[in-house]
This record gives C-alpha cells, structure tokens and sequence, in this order.
C-alpha cells in the first residue's frame, strides 16, 4: 500500500478505537463514566492550553517589538511559568485524588465481591459468598449484574499482573502479597473484554478476559445453576470423554465439581462448556477449538502451564472436547 492510502484509512482506525467492547471511550458505568470525563477534561484543557501557548509564541516572535506589551517581561515566567500551571496542575491533581478516592470505596449494604486471582496465563474467579450461599469457582469469565456495583478483590501468587476492563474502569495491579480493591458496576447488558494490562510474562498478550453483564433475575439464575456440580454427559463420546479424562490424568490440575477431579493448578471446568472462550480469551469457544486446545496448547500460547496432549488418538481427541462441551 502506498503513503497516501494508509493516512487515509488513519482518522476511520483512530476512530475505530473509540467504541466497541476494549474501549475506555465507551463506558459502560458510572466509574468508566467518571474516568472517560477527566480524560476529556484533561484533553480539552490540553488541547486549549497547546493553542494559548503556540498564539503567544507567534505573537512573541512575530509581533513589532513596541506591541509585545507584557510578552517580553520577565513577569510572563512568573505568572505563565510558574503560578498558572501551579493552579492548573493543582486542581487537576485533587479532582483525580477525589475521583480514584470514589472509584475504590466499597459500596453499601451487602456487595457482591469477586476475588479476581492472576494466574499464568489466566484468571481465577471466585464468587465469594456474602448472600449465604456457596462460593462460586470460575475463570476467565467474569459474569455481573447490572445496575450493582460489584467490588473486585485482586490478588497474585506470582508476578505482577493489571486487571483492566476499560469499558468499565479500572485499571488495577495485582500484586504479590497484597489485596488491591475496585469497584465496578455495568449500567448495561453486554460483554466487555478485559486484558491483563501489565506484562507479566511471554503470554501476557493472550491473557485477556470477559465481563458479561446480566440483567439481574438473567444472573440470580446463572448463578444458581453455576452453583449445580457438572452435569452427567448425555451421548455416548461426551461418556466416554469422561473416562478419557480421568484416564490421562487431567483431575490432577483441573477440577470438575461433582466427580474425583479436584485439581487446582489449572482453570476449574465444571461448567466449561458455557464459557466464550479458551485459553483465556485466545480461542472462542468451540468443539474444533477445543480439539486444538487440548492437542495444540503449547503451540497455541507456548510455555503456557498445560501440556499439549498429542499423544491421544483422534477418537479421543473427539470424546474429552464432546465431553467438555457438555459442561454447561
Ligand atoms: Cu498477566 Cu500481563
């Protein structure tokens, strides 16, 4: 393609990058919302402050030496230098304290709050039980209610990692050692996607995940049945996955509620197949896809945990995929 093509198609991508489900252009709550107003803010006031500065120039530079008035005073630096970007930056700096302040405190009477872990390279969700019922283990996918503001509790047991879904604030790190607080509220349904914003390793680019958010009756009822141990395979291959499963081993890193497999290093998998994606967001989710997962995993995202299962036959390739498609 030719220079003059490119910078054409340029303001469509620029543009292109302002809506859509990765976008902190296009909030979706009222903290996406608050962090979309300072940066206009800020853009704004940039943007004019850039103009006033390069007229004054010109004019500096340009003008008859009698017309520069107060231009060629030394007062310009004191109050132009000095005083002005004090006030400015001041102002700006305790707006943004007051909101980052708003945008971590909990939210009232009985919040939901999810424990967002990061993991190599993915991300463990629990739903922690506040409303009495038992705890929710999930990954990768991270569903909520809207119009409630849920508190995101993050951690990492390894390296640092930032959990950022910019539709709808954020962004946080997850540290080592530490608990580090957001508070998030989707004001719309929808999915929005959400990338590991620190790098943290080869595969930091494939460490993305999804936030779905439900009407609230729609995600009272996830939940519930999310709650449900794995449900029995119906066919026969989904029946003889299961057994493909527990013969190569796979319960010793992932766990499937309701059988032997109760392993905890990997993404627990009692309800996989309703999930969007694999790998943590690098293949939708899909029997064809599965297959490759499980045969392919260190060609797909290498040096990824999960060991490429390519000693297994076609045949049982098929059954473990039916079988975990059936985990809904
Ligand atoms: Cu996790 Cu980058």
């Amino acid at each position: 393609m030719k220079a003059a093509p490119v910078a054409a198609l340029a303001p469509a991508a620029a543009l292109g990058g302002c809506a859509g489900v990765q976008s902190a252009l296009d909030p979706a709550g009222p903290q996406a919302a608050a962090i979309d107003r300072i940066g206009w803010i800020m853009m704004g006031g940039g943007a004019a402050i850039f103009v006033l500065v390069l007229a004054l120039t010109a004019w500096a530079i340009l003008a008859p030496e009698a017309r520069r008035g107060w231009l060629g005073k030394p007062e310009i630096v004191t109050w132009g230098g000095i005083a002005f970007p004090a006030v400015t930056l001041a102002a700006l700096l305790l707006y943004g304290l007051a909101l980052a302040a708003d945008i971590v405190r909990a939210p009232g009477a009985q919040p939901l709050r999810i424990e967002v872990i990061g993991e190599r390279w993915w991300w463990r969700v629990h739903y922690l039980a506040d409303d009495g019922g038992a705890a929710v283990v999930s990954a990768n996918e991270i569903r909520v209610p809207v119009g409630r503001p849920v508190e995101f509790i993050l951690k990492s047991p390894n390296v640092i990692h930032s959990f950022w879904a910019p539709a709808l604030g954020g962004k946080l790190d997850m540290i080592p050692g530490r608990e580090n607080r957001v508070v998030l509220e989707a004001d719309r349904p929808g999915i929005f996607r959400g990338q590991c914003a620190e790098f943290c390793g080869e595969q930091h680019a494939l460490m993305a995940f999804a936030i779905v958010a439900l009407e609230l009756e729609d995600f009272d009822r996830w939940l519930t049945a999310e709650r449900e141990p794995a449900a029995s395979p119906e066919s026969a291959e989904a029946l003889r996955g299961r057994e493909v499963f527990a013969a190569f081993g796979c319960g010793a890193c992932h766990a499937v509620a309701g059988t032997d497999a109760a392993g905890i290093v990997g993404p627990d998998l009692t309800h996989v197949g309703s999930r969007l994606t694999l790998g943590a967001g690098t293949l939708s989710n899909n029997p064809r896809n599965m297959i490759r997962w499980i045969a392919e995993s260190q060609a797909v995202k290498p040096d990824n945990l999960m060991p490429a299962y390519a000693m297994l036959g076609a045949d049982d390739r098929a059954a473990l995929a039916a079988y975990m498609e059936s985990l809904r």
